[in-house]
């Protein structure tokens, strides 16, 4: 697949409908992705959709016809969720029409997680029917409080050891606040017992971030499998679901290997069968993966200017629309095209793309890039997952960015 989901014409056509900076989204792209994905996981696997990675509605309802439930960690996105899953009638043949739709309602369809969840917001995941990763004692306590009836949970671990991972963004096996750290594991499930509207039947660890080796990806998850093993054997928990986070990667860059997803599907085959001990279900959380390669970004060049020997190339929109070029260093793809829908080839050389923000934070990236002037536009690829929803769009107060939907 192309870095880039949507033609530098159609992007022009969206560019002249209205001014300001825009994410365009491909509806084919998206269910591309969900098909492939699905396709090449076993039976036993849940594809539940992590809601951050991009919350736009149409994408939401697109993956709800495909079966996708949903990882939610506020409560706006419990209700996006909700709300895409109440209206979604399954696609035929997609996994939800397969076990039947929605006849449980949508709440058996949405997990609940995050480190500092409020009281009202676990009382509204409970309303809903939604399965929380408790991440604390609080969190139990608070499942305890508001349910009515005996409510499964599954408790987030943030793991002592075994842990790789290629970005360092969930942090590893260093302190963290997010899950019981594995060492207190013991203490925290012997306090639970007070808590007798609780069931912990589930295990819930997420240790990866944009991880594009599926050899790292099955190790970290035959970490998970043995911790669930220990867990269940020595404190006599009876696992029903091991969640294993997203984390799922995509490439960024000319030269990056995509993830390899049959390798990914055929490891957690692998997994399953050499568990015989568990019988429940595997749940995968992917975001980016789903969604990133489904989204272009686009904005005007507003100024082109040399700075002691440094191009700049000055956008409509900065890090008040895409933040992750400033967080992990590693910019998107990018390409250039003319209003009337040329695309603009060849190179002239380095240039610093930046924002309009008046700040040095406000930096896209130092790419190669072609000539241009004020009036063309750069097309960011890849998008789709952690654009607006992760940056800072009310600093200097410019408008938001638009979002439109293409086949
Ligand atoms: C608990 C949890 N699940 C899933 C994800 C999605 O990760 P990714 O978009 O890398 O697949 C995240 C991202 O931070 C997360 O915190």
């Amino acid at each position: 697949m192309s870095f880039f989901a949507v033609s530098d014409s159609a992007l022009a056509g969206f560019a002249v409908r209205a001014p300001g900076p825009f994410f365009v989204y491909s509806r084919s792209a998206a269910r591309e992705r969900w098909d492939r994905l699905s396709a090449v996981l076993p039976p036993r696997v849940r594809l539940a959709y992590a809601v951050k990675a991009n919350p736009n509605p149409g994408l939401l309802s697109l993956f709800a016809r495909g079966g996708a439930a949903f990882d939610c960690a506020s409560g706006g996105e419990l209700d996006r969720a909700a709300r895409a899953l109440s209206k979604a009638r399954p696609r035929s043949g997609s996994r939800a029409a397969a076990s039947g739709g929605e006849e449980a309602g949508p709440g058996n369809r949405i997990f609940y997680g995050g480190p500092g969840k409020r009281a009202e917001e676990i009382r509204r995941a409970l309303r809903l029917g939604a399965r929380i990763h408790a991440e604390s004692v609080e969190d139990l306590a608070l499942v305890d409080r508001f349910s009515r009836k005996p409510a499964a949970v599954n408790l987030r671990i943030h793991p002592a050891a075994g842990i790789e991972e290629g970005s360092r963004i969930i942090g590893g096996t260093g302190p963290s606040a997010f899950g019981v750290d594995e060492e207190n594991l013991a203490r925290v499930l012997h306090t639970a017992k007070r808590f007798t509207r609780v069931r912990i039947e589930g295990i819930h660890v997420f240790a990866a971030s944009n991880e594009l080796d599926a050899d790292r990806l099955a190790r970290t998850y035959d970490t998970v499998l043995g911790l669930s093993r220990r867990a269940s054997e020595s404190f006599g928990l009876d696992l029903r679901q091991i969640d294993l986070g997203g984390g799922l990667g995509i490439a960024y860059a000319p030269g990056e290997e995509e993830l390899d997803i049959e390798a990914l599907g055929r490891s957690l085959r692998d997994l399953l069968e050499r568990n015989g001990w568990f019988r429940g279900e595997l749940v995968l959380e992917p975001g980016r993966w789903l969604a990133g390669p489904c989204g272009v970004y686009v904005a005007r060049v507003v100024r082109v200017k040399e700075s002691r020997g440094v191009r700049f190339v000055i956008l409509e929109g900065g890090i008040n629309h895409l933040l992750r070029p400033l967080l992990t260093g590693q910019p998107f793809p990018v390409r250039a095209f003319r209003a009337d829908g040329t695309s603009v080839e060849g190179n002239s050389g380095p240039a610093t793309l930046t924002g309009p923000l008046c700040t040095s934070l406000d930096r896209l990236g130092d790419v190669l890039l072609p000539g241009l002037d004020a009036g063309d536009y750069v097309a960011f690829g890849r998008t789709g997952a952690y654009g607006f929803t992760e940056a800072m769009g009310r600093f200097l107060c410019h408008p938001e960015p638009r979002e439109y939907w293409t086949r």
